[in-house]
């Protein structure tokens, strides 16, 4: 039986059909979101060119755009299309998460499909469907089986997106050496080159849109090239020919997804990316624990020891051990060791042909650090630096995670350190080939490493990683991953990220999924010309607003034994909640984030700012209105600026008061500043 929402949606899909002839009657179909605030309309032109235009509130966003591929061994397949209707349906539905920034999703949309069918005498045909939520469009192709197009060589995707308005763009450059890690730029729309996915727009009238992509499964990642003006089309990452993705048909590709909302904050809030995503695939994933972190790394990227072996090794029996007493005694769940294994020694980077996966450098006693991980209730992450070779890794990490299972350890840390097209993977002919982080292959060798960790209960975290398109939902052990400008940078010797960096990364690359920041440095001064341009507050601020659901307390270890004061912060933030809310924020300038603990009754708050000090106020209405909390609030002090030329960063002031739902707090940013407040839950709660 169609529920009255389903038949309010059909009304409102308008089609005229045309005949299958070579002049064609143009032809259009219609859909709105179950709120009736957003549209789209997908037309055929008398040539028979698909395109797609959506509206929000009956006002352009983009303009009609282009649909269709260039095939590299058959005609392409962009007009002589007729538009036919499918099934439309409504979907309204809650589902939970097993850990995340929220534990529960509405997930509800209006969906039309439409076929388009060759009126040629190939009769070549695929589908689209369409996805409206009120804060978003996700649309698709859909291949399905047909003798005349069996295999799918996709030269080029020829989906546009065509913005109505003018405006600003936040974005990285998309086919560089250094593949996601960039700072953002800042340009009007019409100024961006080739552009990553996620791209922020902001347009003049105040709309915000993101463009990105939801489940990125065994296709090419996608980039957007701006043609000309605001018009811009997906650029498929290169595969081993002309061809960027080969397929056999039936097969949808990832879907193309549009947040559109009114405020900034509105993006951080759509589900849409993962809603997008299947169910989660793999069951039970209780194994896998929210948690911080603490590591031998830091201590390599400042250069005070090496992965390699020799007199400086960092991963030794006795540093692992420290860690671990550490991690115990301040309730953090694991240790990440780094550089334990053999294969350093060599050419890694880029290379990765070295590595060992299962052989420990002599001077670390795998098996006596794993068991007393084990005594101790923590547990050690792995690290898997591949130096992007994931040919070889494919034929060594079934050993690796076993013995990962057999010693305990749920997570590890991968990485592929290697240039953009540096990648190796198994080419068409089985031998290693070439390939870039974001091709096909690559997106094919992720979920394949994903699902060996999984039988063998392994959470993965990649590090220079194909992009997230929210497939933690289908593989929730796939937890975090990194895939832009980390902490890192901010410890070599180049330039570290400026202040408004982590403000930008909230709006852009988080906006795909988790990102493994690696926070809650307090040494500012590092081989960075600017060491850590933040101050101490905005570090701890850090862990509220960039979400993953492992954290790491990234600094060395004497410096949190130095400072107990700000470092209880980091000790009790979680990094699994229960609800997420966005309080206030502006691209690239500040953001103040809310979230509740999944396991308590506690709120913490996390506000960051750019290179400009702020006054911001935080209305606590999120607060349970029958309880008393105690604000413990750690925020920038009277002397904090990030620029030790005007002030000092480690200026903080912690002090606690009570509040109820009904306070507002003013929370004064320094510049390059933030402030942390951990909201605990006083007495019973009331019954008002
Ligand atoms: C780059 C990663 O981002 C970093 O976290 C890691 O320490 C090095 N590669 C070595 O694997
Ligand atoms: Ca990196």
């Amino acid at each position: 039986m169609k529920t009255p929402m389903l038949l309010r949606c059909m009304a409102l899909i308008a089609l005229a059909i045309s005949s299958p002839a070579l002049a064609q009657t143009p032809a259009v179909a219609r859909v709105e979101s179950p709120g009736h605030v957003l549209a789209v309309e997908v037309t055929t032109d008398n040539d028979g060119r698909p395109s797609y235009a959506v509206t929000r509130m009956g006002r352009p966003v983009i303009a009609p755009s282009r649909l269709g591929f260039i095939l590299t061994d058959a005609p392409k397949l962009d007009r002589h299309l007729a538009l036919t209707p499918g099934a439309t349906r409504s979907v309204d539905e809650t589902w939970e998460q097993p850990w995340g920034e929220r534990r529960f999703v509405r997930n509800h949309f209006n969906e039309m499909r439409v076929t388009l069918t060759e009126t040629s005498e190939l009769m070549r045909r695929f589908d689209m469907v369409f996805r409206l939520y009120d804060d978003g469009v996700g649309f698709r192709y859909e291949f399905p089986d047909q003798a005349a197009l069996r295999t799918v060589r996709i030269g080029q995707e020829l989906t546009e997106f065509n913005i109505a308005e003018p405006g600003t763009a936040w974005w990285i450059p998309g086919f560089e050496w250094n593949r996601a890690e960039y700072l953002y730029n800042r340009t009007p729309i019409d100024a961006v080159g080739v552009s990553q996915t996620p791209i922020t727009l902001r347009t003049d009238s105040g709309l915000h849109v993101s463009i990105h992509e939801a489940a990125l499964v065994d296709y090419a990642g996608m980039n957007l090239q701006r043609v000309e003006g605001r018009r811009f089309r997906a650029a498929l990452t290169p595969g081993f020919t002309n061809a960027a993705v080969e397929r056999e048909a039936p097969f949808p590709t990832p879907w193309r997804t549009l947040e559109i909302t009114d405020t900034a904050g509105g993006l951080v809030m759509s589900n849409l990316i993962l809603n997008l995503n299947e169910p989660n695939a793999i069951g039970d994933v209780s194994w896998f624990k929210p948690m911080k972190y603490v590591g031998i790394w830091w201590e390599m990227h400042l250069d005070r020891s090496t992965w390699s072996s020799g007199p400086h090794h960092g991963a030794t029996t006795e540093n692992a051990l420290r860690h671990i007493d550490f991690a115990a005694t301040n309730g953090f769940g694991g240790v990440l060791i780094e550089g334990w294994n053999t294969g350093w020694d060599g050419d890694w980077f880029g290379n990765g042909a070295d590595y060992s996966f299962t052989e420990p450098y002599p001077d670390f006693d795998l098996e006596r650090v794993a068991a007393y991980a084990r005594a101790k209730g923590v547990q050690i992450i792995g690290h898997h630096e591949t130096g992007g070779n994931a040919f070889h890794y494919e034929q060594q990490m079934e050993a690796g995670f076993a013995l990962d299972q057999r010693l305990g350890i749920h997570a590890v840390k991968t990485g592929y350190v290697a240039d953009a097209g540096g990648a190796r993977v198994a080419g068409p002919d089985g031998q290693p080939t070439l390939a870039w982080h974001e091709s096909q292959a690559m997106a094919r060798h992720h979920l394949t490493v994903v699902q060996a960790a999984a039988a063998h209960q392994v959470a993965i975290n990649a590090h220079e990683p194909i992009k997230d398109t929210g497939l933690r939902r289908t593989w929730p052990n796939w937890v975090s991953r990194e895939g832009a400008r980390g902490m890192e940078y901010n410890a070599w010797g180049q330039p570290g990220n400026p202040p408004e960096h982590e403000v930008n990364l909230v709006f852009t690359r988080l906006l795909a999924g988790p990102m493994d920041f690696t926070p809650g440095i307090f040494g500012m001064v590092t081989r960075a010309p600017d060491g850590v341009a933040t101050t101490w507050a905005k570090q701890l601020a850090l862990y509220v607003t960039l979400y993953s659901p492992i954290q790491m307390a990234a600094d060395l270890l004497e410096n949190y034994e130095a400072n107990p004061g700000p470092f209880r912060f980091i000790r009790d933030v979680p990094t699994d909640w229960d609800d997420t809310r966005v309080l206030n924020g502006e691209i690239g300038d500040y953001v103040t984030i809310v979230r509740k603990d999944r396991h308590s009754d506690d709120w913490y708050l996390g506000a960051i700012t750019d290179e400009s000090g702020r006054n911001l106020t935080a209305p606590l209405g999120f607060l349970d209105p029958g309880r008393r909390y105690r604000a413990e609030i750690y925020r920038d002090g009277p002397a904090a600026n990030w620029n030790p030329r005007d002030g000092r960063r480690e200026d903080i002031v912690i002090e606690s008061r009570e509040v109820t739902s009904a306070d507002t707090l003013d929370l004064r940013l320094a510049p390059g500043g933030g402030q942390a407040i951990r909201f605990v839950a006083l007495g019973r709660r009331s019954t008002r």
